[in-house]
């Protein structure tokens, strides 16, 4: 864990208590204020919130170390891979709680279940082609909203918006084997691969640092097309937001951005990620507030 910034890491067990007392806050001043007035001030608050000033990450890659490539997995399952989007504790969660499960023992299972149709022979290989082809198999009560459990909701992680590398992917595996003490079966990646990829990391905070440019690299930033078709009306884990600005006013999709506990679509679990408001810059949600909007 030596290489990592353990900060990051350790945010992550602090954040629930944290997101609780700001939503007391801002329910508090909500009261007194109203919605209006919240908003402005949750608006003018995000720059100091996720400042401009990221932190400096580094992997030493001479001295890759498996517990460094372990934590390396951690970091993406929570931040750049945005695996804890759907994987949660229940009820949050919108997929198994692969966190809380040992998924070794969980594999052995999954490829003596008879629906099992899948190539891999192994807890990696499960694993490995549960991200990259994740309908091979789906999880029994998993599958999307009609399929009888045939087509998995998750999105190929080797695809945009996710898009991790075959090295990424593999510290993934080495992290949901290490965490429940099973031995580690995939190897170290090289240095040059190391390398290759440590330089197209950014500074800080996996894929959640630099400011997005546009609305639709804001979109892939925040991985919001995992859960939404964005040019149509097609239900993947949240509605299709294809026309959502028929449907909502600007300050009708600010708030199901910054505040999705306000309104939960009916017929949808509230599966929305409650720390989008701490995460985004002033300038990405206008951004992505505008580009809907206009989606008529
Ligand atoms: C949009 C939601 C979503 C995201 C994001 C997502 N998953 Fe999944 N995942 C699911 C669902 C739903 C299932 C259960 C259905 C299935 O079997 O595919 C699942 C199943 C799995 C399984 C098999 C679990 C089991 O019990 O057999 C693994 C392993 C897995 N995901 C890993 C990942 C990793 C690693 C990431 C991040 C790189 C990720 N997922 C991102 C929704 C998601
Ligand atoms: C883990 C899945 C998930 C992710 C990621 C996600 N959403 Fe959602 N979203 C949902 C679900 C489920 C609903 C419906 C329930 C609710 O209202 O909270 C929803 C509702 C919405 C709505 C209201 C739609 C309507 O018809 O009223 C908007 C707008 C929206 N999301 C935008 C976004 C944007 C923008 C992002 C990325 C910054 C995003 N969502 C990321 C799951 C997700």
């Amino acid at each position: 864990m030596t290489n990592l910034s353990g900060k990051d890491l350790d945010t992550h067990g602090a954040s629930t208590g944290e997101r609780a007392r700001s939503n007391i806050f801002i329910k508090i001043i909500g009261f007194s204020l109203g919605l209006t007035l919240v908003f402005t001030l949750v608006t003018q608050l995000l720059p100091q919130v996720e400042g401009e000033a990221p932190v400096e990450r580094r992997v030493d890659l001479d001295s890759l170390t498996m517990d460094a490539f372990v934590a390396m997995g951690e970091d993406l399952f929570m931040n750049k891979g945005t695996c804890t989007l759907c994987h949660k504790p229940p009820p949050l969660g919108r997929a198994p709680d692969i966190q809380g499960m040992d998924m070794v023992s969980t594999s052995a299972k999954r490829l003596a279940d008879p629906r099992y149709q899948g190539e891999a022979k192994d807890a990696a290989g499960y694993i490995h082609e549960s991200m990259l082809d994740p309908s091979r198999f789906v999880v029994a009560g998993w599958g999307k909203k009609g399929s009888n459990d045939t087509v998995s909701p998750m999105p190929a992680i080797d695809k945009p918006p996710i898009q991790l590398s075959a090295m990424e992917i593999d510290a993934i595996i080495a992290y949901l084997q290490a965490k429940d003490g099973n031995e580690v079966t995939v190897s170290l990646p090289s240095p040059e691969a190391a390398a290759e990829v440590a330089a197209a990391m950014p500074a800080a905070g996996g894929v959640l640092s630099a400011s997005a440019a546009t609305a639709e690299e804001t979109l892939g930033k925040y991985a919001c097309s995992s859960c939404h078709a964005m040019d149509s009306a097609d239900v993947l884990v949240g509605p299709g937001l294809g026309a959502v600005g028929a449907r909502l006013s600007e300050a009708e999709i600010r708030q199901s951005i910054v505040d999705p506990s306000a309104v939960i679509v009916e017929g949808f679990p509230p599966a929305m990620p409650l720390d989008f408001a701490e995460k985004m810059t002033v300038k990405e949600l206008r951004m992505i507030v505008t580009f809907l909007a206009e989606k008529k």
